[in-house]
């Protein structure tokens, strides 16, 4: 078998790993698309958390982690992912269809937890291109809307397609059955950097500016009533959590809960 086939399980499952099918796939942009899998029956994870995923398409496969983009109520697992040209596991991925098998090791983790956060009136989640995956999960999940009064929702990208798969979910948020009447208190605030919008510039700028803060009508980040997450590239986390910081909010962990939450959205 050839490495780019991604159809069955023809190499032997490793140990701790599940081998689950996928069940959907939708592509938004030449760079971005979303799939989901069967569900294990004894697969349990917090709305947040990320797992290694891989395919069965060598004796070794290449694992990466991966946000959990559906809640932890959802019968199936979802995940937003990248196309990296010439990526080990993307590369493969991109060519997955309906059926095909997906390689999943059994436990999840992470820090993008409700459990990592001081209580608060508002969440802030800060996310940029495929690290809206995590939020993905928490937006659908009623705990958030116990947790918090308001929670504001920011999606940066480099072009308007890229945001369709955000605004695909918070659309379909709003009439759920389950969490919509909740999801009222959901703000989206979508901004792109590289194409004309309605709201331009990169979420740190607008922090730094004040303008996300008039746009939405909202008081500026404060510790007292404040939380936040953050999902991005590497340099995008660094000058978020600066950002954070400056409003005097300190980085927490699930052993040490405080007042910001950092992950990174990790990619190949
Ligand atoms: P920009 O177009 O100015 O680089 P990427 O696809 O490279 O991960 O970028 C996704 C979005 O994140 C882009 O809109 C990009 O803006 C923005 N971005 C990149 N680096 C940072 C950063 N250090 N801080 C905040 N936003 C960033």
């Amino acid at each position: 078998m050839s490495l780019d086939s991604t159809t069955k399980a023809e190499f032997p499952v490793p140990a701790g790993v599940f081998a689950e099918t996928v069940t959907e796939v939708k592509h938004y942009t030449d760079r971005l698309f979303k799939f989901r899998i069967t569900r294990p029956a004894s697969f349990r994870f917090r709305s947040g958390e990320f797992v290694m995923i891989g395919l069965p398409n060598a004796e070794k496969p290449v694992f990466r982690a991966y946000s959990i983009a559906s809640p932890n109520w959802d019968e199936e697992i979802e995940f937003y992912s990248i196309k990296v040209p010439g990526g080990p596991l993307t590369e493969h991925l991109q060519k997955i269809r309906e059926g095909d098998t997906i390689l999943m090791r059994k436990k999840p983790t992470g820090t993008l937890v409700n459990d990592a956060l001081l209580p608060g009136k508002r969440l802030w989640m800060f996310s940029t291109g495929t690290g809206i995956a995590p939020f993905a999960s928490l937006i659908r999940d009623p705990e958030t809307y116990e947790k918090f009064d308001e929670v504001i929702l920011t999606h940066t990208c480099r072009e308007q397609g890229e945001l369709d798969y955000g605004k695909e979910l918070v659309a379909a948020l709003r009439s759920d059955p389950l969490v919509g009447e909740m999801a009222q208190n959901l703000r989206h605030y979508c901004t792109l950097t590289r194409e004309d919008y309605p709201f331009t510039g990169r979420i740190t700028d607008l922090m730094a500016s004040g303008k996300v803060f008039d746009d939405l009508g909202l008081s500026p980040i404060s510790p007292e009533t404040d939380r936040g997450m953050i999902c991005g590239s590497m340099a995008m986390l660094q000058d978020t959590k600066a950002a954070l910081e400056g409003f005097g909010l300190e980085e927490g962990a699930n052993n040490k809960p405080a007042t910001f939450v950092v992950e990174r959205a990790f990619v190949d």
